[in-house]
Order: C-alpha cells, then structure tokens, then sequence
C-alpha cells in the first residue's frame, strides 16, 4: 500500500494474481469499505489501512467518531484494527497522517524482526503455511511468510508448501504469487491434501499467521488452522504461529470470546462469479477458527517466544 497526502493507494487482491490494479481511495467510508469487501486484508495490513483511513476522514474534515466507528466495524476478528485505532485515539488531527505513516513502518520493523527470530527457530527443509500472511497481508515483509522470506534470503535451503485456503483462495491466489515473485520454491496443495503431505514426510513444520490471540493463548486464524494443527500435532510436527505483538489481546480471556466473522455463503456456493453448487444449497462461512493453546508449538514475535500467562 501507498499513501500520498489526500489519497491511499491499495492494491485490489481479489483481482490477484492476474490482475495488478491499484484503487486509490480518499475517505473513511470508502477506506472502511475496502476492508470489508477484502480489498486488502491480513490483520496488520488492515490495521494500516483504518489508520491511513482515520487520517484520510480528518483531512477531508469528516466526523473523526463516525469514522473511527465505520473503520471499526469493517471487521471483527482481527484485533489489530481495534489497537490500531486506540493507538491514534490521543493523536490529534492534524498529526494523524505522520501517526499513521509510522504504524506503517513500525508494523515493517516488526516483521522483519519476528522474520528474522523466527528463521532461527524453524528448521529447514519442507515448511507448510496456510492462507496469505505475506508483504500482501502486512505493511510490508510478512509475518508467517515472513519468517519463510527470512530463510530464503539467509539461503537456507526450504521448499513452501502453500495450503489453498478454501473458500477465498489466499494460499493459491496470494501466497504464490509472493513465492513466484521472490523466487521462493513452493508447491500448492488443496487444504484437504495436508494429511497425506504430511504423512509423505516431505513437512518438517508448521507456521501460520493470526488475527486474534486470547491471553490463554488460544489463536484465531484463517479458518482450516485448527485442522493443521490437529494434523500437526498427529504428525509430531512442530506448529507454529507468528504473532506480532498488535495481535495479542490480553483482554480477552481464551478463544471462546473471540468473535468470529462469517461471511457470505456466496463465497463456499461458488468462486467469483460461477456458482458451483445447485441451487438451493445453503452453506456456512466461518472466516476464521480457534486453535487451542496447547496445540501450539511456540508463538512468535518481534521480541521472541512469548508464552501465556
Ligand atoms: O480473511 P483474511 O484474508 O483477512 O485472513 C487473513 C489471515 O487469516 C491471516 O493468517 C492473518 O490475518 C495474519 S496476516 C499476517
């Protein structure tokens, strides 16, 4: 993403990978939008993007409250766009664009940093990821992908295997396009072909990104985590996830009290515009799962391992 005085620029990811067009938006309405309709999306870069839209809404002289409320509301799970929007809360008007071109770069440290602790930690070899967590899902470098973009610029040897991640395809629309683009070695699976990679033992670990984790330790990610991790755990591989410290929600006690978006059934009954299941057919479309705490090998961040409570 990119911001001018005046305007943000995102880049439009449901038209990924084989459209790249830039939307340039001016308001808080149309920024909160673009967030909810999965213009851009991944917990930091959403964060990013209502910050940038915060700062938008007060140059055009809009009421901050509204704005603030529309941001809010765009979506629910990942609490990064909550933290993002109470860090500028004391930030007056007139500085909101530098508060928030500085979240942006901060949010690219971070990565970097969690990218660069976490290439130590996980070892070589086959490394499976799921949804997008990558430059497209961040400020910039990537959280999960990141630690992977870490390995390969150190020149370890690693091969990404990209789950899909059914229903939106952020695996095999996004993901891959980032591996392609910095040359990382990857093979794309359908979500329902991680038991049988993994029994092949062509996977030595598991990391994932996330949008919400309870003090417990509980994580909230794209939904098909918490079934890696049960296959994980049944492999005796490691599972991983990478977790900035904007993710973590101390506020909230365990999994059970972190909402979960559900989408529109549209989304599972068909792909864009095609529909593939008969009319008639309703579907359910939880966005997001709730891994338990004690599936989870080791939690990530800019400053290390954390652990719960
Ligand atoms: O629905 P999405 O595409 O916004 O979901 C994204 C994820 O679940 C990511 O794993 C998470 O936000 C971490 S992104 C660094």
């Amino acid at each position: 993403m990119r911001y001018a005085p005046g305007s943000l620029y995102l880049i439009d990811q449901r038209r990924l990978p084989h459209e790249e067009t830039w939307l340039e938006l001016g308001d808080a309405a149309s920024t909160a939008r673009a967030i909810r309709d999965m213009v851009v999306r991944g917990a930091p870069a959403i964060a990013i993007t209502a910050a940038y839209g915060l700062a938008l809404a007060a140059r055009r002289g809009e009421d901050r409250a509204e704005a603030r409320r529309l941001l809010l509301a765009s979506r629910p799970t990942a609490v990064n766009l909550r933290w993002a929007l109470e860090r500028l809360d004391p930030v007056a008007d007139a500085d909101l664009e530098e508060a928030a071109r500085d979240l942006h770069a901060q949010d690219v440290a971070t990565n970097r940093a969690m990218g660069d602790r976490g290439a130590r930690i996980l070892p070589d070899g086959g490394i499976y990821t799921h949804c997008n967590t990558g430059a497209l899902a961040t400020g910039g470098w990537g959280t999960a992908l990141g630690i992977v973009r870490s390995k390969a610029v150190w020149g370890r040897t690693i091969h990404v295997y990209v789950g899909e991640t059914r229903p939106y395809l952020q695996g095999a629309r996004l993901t891959t396009w980032e591996c392609v683009k910095e040359g990382i070695a990857c093979t794309l699976v359908t979500d329902s072909m991680a038991a049988a990679l993994f029994a092949t033992g062509r996977v030595g670990s598991v990391v994932v990104g996330c949008d919400r984790v309870a003090a417990n330790g509980d994580v909230a990610n794209k939904i098909g985590t918490l079934a890696l991790a049960i296959l994980a755990r049944h492999h005796g591989l490691p599972f991983y996830v990478a977790m900035p410290l904007s993710t973590l929600d101390l506020r909230c006690p365990d999994g059970d009290h972190i909402p979960i978006e559900e989408r529109a059934p549209s989304e599972v009954l068909g792909f864009r515009q095609e529909r593939t299941a008969p009319a008639g057919v309703d579907a359910w479309n939880p966005a997001f799962d709730v891994t338990p705490a004690e599936l989870v090998t080791g939690w990530i961040t800019e400053e290390g391992a954390w652990t719960p409570g």
